[in-house]
């Protein structure tokens, strides 16, 4: 199997800008087998390594998913897994014209000397697992952070240890040629105002930024994957896409600096439409950063209600997922209709 020489700077930049080429956005396809299996029992599917696997052939199959999709992020089982034609996964999507991309992350783990708040682990070793990703054919890679918004929380204390596990992640991956997506997730979770998200995910970005300076991280060869700034999900705050844009690029623009490739959003569990309609908005906005999507739930929610784990439904289940692509490309281009 080709071995890809170990990649120089401009290769990581390059990488980074194409997976948030003008017009295109990230797949998330990378739920663990415990959150993926869940999905699937809800949807009336019986949680087994096949249907897990069938679930994600069917999705990155989807005829023409490229023309939308620069890369697809996926878990370490669906990454050692094949599609029916016999190549593997990362195979598959290279094959495609998409980035294949997996994520590293072992978990969020209660944060000790913080409660109810997590840090998120798989440090150790991580430079041995990467060095095995990149041979399987894995571009970049992504790691997940996840921030709660509460009484007294966040603490400093899981903003700067979630903080340097993404610096150390994000140093790592470079130096193995992947371009780390760097993913701090403030949940929507709570009654809070959006306001409060807005100051939270200030503070969650600073801190971010301090770190992956400190660790020498690359900007240009980075992705950072965060949170709109929205209300809280029971909270009675009620919001435009209009607002959400502007709170998001405003809180953004003063603390994320000017040279990372780009900043590609995760929907956080907004409805898909609630997602391209904020993602809509913001192209309205004057960004200094390529703005996108990495959305998981608001592209294959629909793909999998569609689909139910029927081989006769593949079809369908395609449709749905390229009519969400489709919805937040035009989105990206400025000529979103539902
Ligand atoms: P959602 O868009 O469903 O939040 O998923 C994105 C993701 O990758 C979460 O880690």
């Amino acid at each position: 199997k080709e071995c890809r020489a170990v990649t120089d700077v401009t290769d990581l930049a390059r990488t980074a800008a194409a997976m948030v080429a003008p017009g295109k956005g990230i797949l998330a396809a990378d739920e663990s087998i415990k959150t993926m299996s869940a999905r699937l029992e809800k949807a009336g599917v019986a949680p087994t390594e096949e249907n897990r696997r069938a679930y994600r052939e069917m999705l990155v199959t989807t005829p023409g998913l490229a023309e939308g999709i620069s890369g697809v992020i996926l878990c370490d089982e669906t990454f050692r897994q094949s599609l029916s034609d016999g190549s593997t996964f990362p195979e598959g999507l290279t094959q495609r014209g998409m980035l294949p991309g997996i994520k590293v992350d072992t978990g969020a783990k209660p944060l000790a000397g913080a409660p109810g708040e997590t840090v998120t682990e798989g440090l150790d070793g991580l430079r041995e697992r990467l060095a095995e990703y990149v041979a399987l054919g894995a571009r970049f890679a992504k790691w997940r952070a996840v921030i709660v918004i509460g009484d007294g929380r966040p603490t400093q204390r899981a903003l700067r240890a979630n903080a340097h596990a993404l610096a150390r992640y994000a140093a790592l991956c470079q130096e193995a040629g992947l371009v780390p997506i760097v993913e701090p997730e403030v949940l929507m979770d709570g009654a809070h105002p959006m306001s409060r998200c807005a100051a939270v995910t200030s503070a969650t970005l600073l801190e971010v930024f301090a770190e992956l300076r400190d660790f020498g991280v690359q900007l240009d060869g980075i992705v950072l994957k965060p949170n709109m700034v929205v209300p809280g999900k029971d909270s009675a705050e009620d919001v435009t896409p209009e607002d959400v844009a502007r709170a998001t690029v405003d809180t953004l623009r003063p603390v994320v600096p000017e040279e990372v490739a780009g900043i590609a959003f995760l929907s956080g569990g907004q409805s898909a439409a609630q997602a391209t309609a904020n993602l809509a908005a913001m192209q309205q906005l004057q960004a200094p950063w390529p703005l996108t999507f990495s959305f998981g739930r608001a592209l294959v929610d629909p793909a999998l209600a569609a689909w139910k784990g029927d081989p006769q439904r593949v079809a369908d289940g395609q449709q749905a997922l390229a009519h969400r692509v489709r919805c937040n490309t035009a989105a990206l281009k400025g000529d979103y209709t539902e």
